[in-house]
């Protein structure tokens, strides 16, 4: 018997230290609040990909009355970046989120379901996916989709081996 330790790594920044690049795509995130359909919840979120040529691709959650038909807002962007840029690797995706009338304080986290939808595109794509999760009073950022992920399923699980431990 061994006990396996699984540790992650993620960059705390104050919001005026982000990293310009970073600031640009999480203003675009920010403004995708506007148009997410979340009238069940009130909690709004917006997310914008940024593509390997330089196009931003927004996206937001996207409710309904029959709740598990709605999407989050990063599976929404990511299934539109994929779908309308099949050959362009997603560099990084930013999350923001709104409730009460003003953007949460601390980053939000993204659900399992999109982490899991983040790992597959950037595993394919062979190039990292930043994640920066935005907070007003600070941002979160991971290097890769898959620091948010250890242990993510990938196909190559189902070729008889299992997962790499
Ligand atoms: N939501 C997202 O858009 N992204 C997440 O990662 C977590 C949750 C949405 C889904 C639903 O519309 C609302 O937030 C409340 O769960």
């Amino acid at each position: 018997m061994k006990e396996l330790k699984i540790s992650t790594t993620a960059v705390l920044y104050n919001n005026d230290e982000l990293p310009a690049d970073y600031g640009q795509l999480v203003e675009y995130a920010k403004s995708q609040i506007k148009r997410s359909y979340s009238p069940y919840s009130h909690f709004a979120v917006g997310a914008a990909a940024l593509l390997s040529d330089g196009t931003i691709v927004g996206g937001s959650n996207q409710e309904n009355a029959a709740y598990p038909s709605g999407l989050c807002a990063e599976r929404t962007a990511l299934f539109y970046a994929h779908s309308q840029y099949p050959d362009k690797a997603v560099k990084a995706l930013a999350i923001a989120c709104f409730t009460g009338g003003h953007f949460t304080k601390q980053p939000g986290a993204p659900c399992g379901n999109c982490r899991q939808v983040m790992v597959e595109f950037e595993h394919v794509a062979d190039e990292p996916m930043a994640v920066i999760l935005y907070g007003e009073e600070k941002t979160c950022v991971f290097k890769s989709s898959k620091d948010l992920l250890p242990l993510a399923f990938f196909a190559e699980a189902m070729e008889g081996e299992g997962t790499a431990i």
